[in-house]
């Protein structure tokens, strides 16, 4: 391996930087070149690269972000716009590719490492932590210490007036974000895609619960089947009409902000991973990290969309929110 393309692609997550970092680091360290490849798959049909070095990845590790830039390409979904991308890559001398992104990155990445002979390595970027072949995802730790920051922040004016808020967060198709952070910000339910019966465990509580509490947390899943935390909102007012009761969706703030330092240890160990492993010979597949070793997952497998939520932890926010 002589020249590495390095590019983020697919929603950001804090620690990407931090990645790209570990590459390019490890990639001088072993004299291979990096070429950095910006906005993801368009960028790298349009040619648009940058050398990288040893020096322009100084002070970025603390940031939120990507350097390298990011988008969501659907040129890249057509033979077409592969075979651009190939011919762009070829005339850059780019013989590997590490890709950093979530569910999308790898499944271009799959069709792209059958197509044309180029060793790819995946690293898992995303604050969902929906991709198997890792404990946790570069950006999820840094987005539910967000999140939990800001329902304790919803929890002193919940307590305040004596409401119920329903707080909205990320995580598209997974309710990950939702367990997590319900956990820790001590909510009365969660609502997640995963469990059929969140609603209905919900309006239980409320009608059987504890009366006397002074404030109520439900986190909503934005993938969660009811339809969103504005849905589960109205049909709360509709059952309960004497429960004062608030929306909020938190959003993109989410996916911003310093990477925490688990996601800059975890993005540090598998951004240099990837670089030996494609000395190595590996190709196609993810690196993660599994009770803390490091471990290789052929993109299909990564992508599958069944990351088992433990069942223990819905029912730890049942006994721990009575
Ligand atoms: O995959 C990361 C994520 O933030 C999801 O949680 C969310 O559903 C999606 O990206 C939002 O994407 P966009 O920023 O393109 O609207």
């Amino acid at each position: 391996i002589k020249n590495i393309g390095l590019f983020t692609s697919g929603g950001d997550a804090p620690g990407m930087n931090a990645a790209i970092r570990a590459v390019v680091r490890t990639a001088v360290y072993y004299d291979i070149e990096v070429t950095g490849i910006r906005r993801g798959y368009d960028g790298m049909t349009k040619g648009d690269f940058i050398p990288m070095n040893r020096k322009s990845v100084s002070n970025i590790i603390q940031r939120g972000g990507t350097i390298l830039k990011t988008a969501r390409c659907d040129n890249f979904r057509t033979a077409e716009g592969r075979k651009q991308a190939y011919d762009e890559l070829k005339k850059q001398n780019i013989d590997a590719l590490i890709a950093i992104g979530g569910d999308g990155t790898f499944t271009g990445a799959k069709v792209f490492g059958t197509e044309y002979d180029i060793p790819i390595i995946g690293l898992p970027g995303t604050i969902d932590n929906d991709l198997l072949g890792t404990d946790f995802t570069i950006g999820y730790d840094t987005a539910i210490n967000t999140v939990v920051e800001a329902v304790d922040k919803i929890r002193d004016t919940a307590e305040s007036h004596d409401r119920l808020f329903i707080v909205e967060v990320m995580g598209r198709d997974s309710g990950l974000i939702a367990l997590r952070t319900g956990i820790a910000a001590g909510a009365e339910a969660i609502l997640i895609p995963e469990s059929k019966s969140g609603l209905e465990g919900l309006f239980n509580r409320l009608e059987h619960g504890r009366k006397d509490k002074t404030s109520r947390i439900v986190i909503v899943a934005e993938g969660e089947e009811a339809g969103g935390a504005f849905e589960v909102g109205r049909l709360v007012q509709e059952k309960f009409p004497h429960y004062d009761t608030r929306i909020s969706i938190l959003g993109h703030i989410q996916r911003g902000g310093a990477p925490s330092c688990m996601d800059r240890v975890l993005a540090s160990r598998i951004g240099a991973a990837a670089v030996e492993a494609l000395r190595d010979g590996h190709r196609n597949e993810m690196i993660g990290i599994i009770h803390n070793e490091i471990a290789y997952t052929p993109f299909e497998h990564a992508i599958k969309h069944h990351v088992d939520i433990n069942p223990n932890l819905l029912k730890l926010v049942e006994i721990l929110s009575m």
